[in-house]
């Protein structure tokens, strides 16, 4: 272990300015320039003292301290060219961090969703509010060339029982390569990141890969790249026992990029990164293109490859030298973009089935859609006003539909057969709105005073009766 003493010429930013080719894919690989690329990553978030918070701690916008600039220097000396980064807060500035990272050839994969945005897989939504937030983060970082791709979810399906959220995941990515092309961007892929579940784990890849003829035959649905969160090489492992060789075989005909969004079991101290030479060696680099280590700081689960002191010091770890070592090494066959050809088609969708993969590919969720839920609120009977927290909205629909499902046809969705509520995109509070209004029609004007009833028992913790005393005209 030793401390890094940074000096002082290091510290002073260069004012040189320094030019990074945009990263760019074709097939299934990423080119910059003609060359191709092979992603090594260091997973990059540091919480320092952070506090289990709604407050995004934000690793690209802290311009006072310098620490992206160290930090970006740092990374490139361990030889990583990308960083892997899970949150930001769309409304600070990120221009010195970036400018930091692409001054040491460093890019940056970015996940669009905070944890308040993300599509949360047993009860998955795709609604105006997360489409905005996640346009915030693109309106912020497709000016960066060193923006390497979105994340447009992490970990999200994780069980053949919930993949109906995979159907959501292909709709976030479908709305922000869309809304990407529509202003203009430059054409920054949109991606997603996969937990590494033996049961889903082919059925999600092609899922979100597959040519949905249903969809325009334009690559303008699928997943332009995936990442894998994959720990299964611990220790001296090797390309058979780690199950790398079976993971390879198994995503041989996926046609886009794949790589490990996050790798480096820590089951075994100290990391000693020999998956490194599987990953870049002839057995992979067909398929693969490269990985992202799990993590640049210490935290709780001790995945560090430097210690983050009081002072804002970075103490290197042994893993840090291991991995340096390993990557040192490494030297992947490089293809040139002119002469590379493509696989063929696409993998086919994958069957929906209820105990293997509970979700079709026929239908996709609604692309949330601003004017049609604003017109759809005009002039209700009855409606919400104020600004219920989405939680309790979420309660609320827990009764409303109970009572009446009808009410709710609109708002909610069947994935499985591939029927999406036209209303499903809107806001929390316009969907319940728009139900209420719709079980008023059912039931009379009283009706809507029941459901602000409801509305305000639950707001005021208060679980609301199931039974026929309350309210009258209540069928149950
Ligand atoms: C790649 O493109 C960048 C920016 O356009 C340029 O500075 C660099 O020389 C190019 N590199 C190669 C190897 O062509
Ligand atoms: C984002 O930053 C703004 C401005 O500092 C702050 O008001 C807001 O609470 C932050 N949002 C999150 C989710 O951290
Ligand atoms: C980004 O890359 C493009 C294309 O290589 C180049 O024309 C442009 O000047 C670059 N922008 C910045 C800010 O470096
Ligand atoms: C996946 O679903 C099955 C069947 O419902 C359940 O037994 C299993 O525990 C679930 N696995 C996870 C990781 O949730
Ligand atoms: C998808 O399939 C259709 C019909 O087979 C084909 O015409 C189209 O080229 C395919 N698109 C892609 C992106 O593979
Ligand atoms: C998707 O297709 C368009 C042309 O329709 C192409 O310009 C773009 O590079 C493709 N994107 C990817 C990631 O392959
Ligand atoms: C890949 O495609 C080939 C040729 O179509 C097929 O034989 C093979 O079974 C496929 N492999 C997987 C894992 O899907
Ligand atoms: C590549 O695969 C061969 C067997 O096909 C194996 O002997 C070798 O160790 C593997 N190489 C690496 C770097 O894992
Ligand atoms: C950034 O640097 C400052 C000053 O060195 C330090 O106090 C702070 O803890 C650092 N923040 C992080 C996240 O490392
Ligand atoms: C960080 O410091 C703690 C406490 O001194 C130590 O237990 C841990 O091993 C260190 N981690 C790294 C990555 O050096
Ligand atoms: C659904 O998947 C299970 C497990 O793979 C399989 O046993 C079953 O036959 C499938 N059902 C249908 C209708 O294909
Ligand atoms: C109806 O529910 C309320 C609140 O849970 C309870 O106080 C009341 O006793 C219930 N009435 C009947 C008949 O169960």
């Amino acid at each position: 272990m030793q401390f890094l003493h940074l000096a002082l010429s290091l510290l002073t930013a260069s004012t040189t300015v320094f030019a990074i080719e945009p990263l760019t894919i074709k097939g299934r690989k990423f080119f910059q320039n003609d060359t191709q690329f092979y992603v090594k990553g260091v997973a990059y978030q540091p919480q320092v003292d952070a506090e289990v918070t709604s407050t995004v701690i934000d690793p690209l916008a802290d311009a006072n301290n310098k620490n992206c600039s160290n930090d970006a220097k740092l990374i490139r000396s361990l030889g990583g060219n990308s960083i892997r980064v899970y949150s930001v807060n769309a409304s600070l500035d990120h221009d010195y961090c970036m400018e930091a990272f692409k001054n040491e050839s460093i890019y940056v994969f970015l996940d669009v969703a905070n944890p308040s945005t993300g599509i949360d897989r047993a009860n998955p939504t795709w609604t105006l509010t997360q489409y905005d937030s996640y346009k915030q983060v693109i309106d912020v970082f497709s000016k960066y060339n060193n923006t390497a791709g979105f994340f447009a979810g992490n970990e999200v399906v994780n069980n053949a029982t919930n993949a109906a959220s995979a159907a959501y995941v292909r709709s976030v990515v479908r709305d922000l390569k869309s809304y990407i092309k529509s202003k203009n961007y430059r054409s920054i892929p949109v991606g997603y990141a996969g937990a590494d579940i033996p049961v889903i784990r082919n059925e999600l890849a092609a899922y979100l890969t597959c040519n949905a003829t249903n969809t325009p035959q334009d690559n303008a649905t699928e997943a332009d790249f995936l990442g894998y969160n994959n720990y299964e090489w611990c220790g001296d492992s090797n390309f058979y026992a780690s199950g790398y060789a079976a993971r390879t075989n198994e995503l041989q005909n996926i046609t886009v990029p794949i790589f490990f969004s996050e790798f480096g079991c820590n089951i075994i101290h100290p990391r000693i990164f020999t998956e490194v030479q599987a990953i870049y060696s002839k057995n992979m680099t067909d398929v693969w293109s490269g990985g992202i280590v799990y993590e640049f700081s210490e935290e709780v689960n001790g995945y560090g490859l430097v210690n983050i002191t009081s002072t804002g010091e970075r103490v290197k770890s042994v893993d840090f030298d291991n991995l340096k070592k390993q990557w040192a090494t490494v030297n992947p066959e490089k293809v040139s973009k002119h002469s590379y050809q493509p696989l063929g088609n696409a993998p086919e969708c994958p069957a929906r089935n209820e105990t293997s993969w509970a979700v079709t590919f026929e239908a996709f969720p609604v692309t949330p859609n601003a004017s049609l839920c604003d017109d759809a609120v005009k002039n209700l009977r009855c409606s919400v006003n104020g600004d219920p927290e989405g939680a309790k909205i979420g309660q609320v629909f827990g009764e409303l539909c109970f009572y009446d499902q009808e009410a709710c046809a609109d708002i909610t969705s069947d994935p499985y057969n591939g029927r999406y509520g036209k209303f499903s995109g809107c806001t929390g509070k316009q969907q319940l709105s728009l139900a209420l209004d719709a079980y008023t029609k059912h039931h009379g004007d009283d009706a809507c005073s029941w459901g602000v009833y409801i509305a305000k028992l639950l707001l005021d913790n208060i679980s609301p009766p199931r039974n026929k005393t309350v309210p009258p005209f209540i069928d149950v």
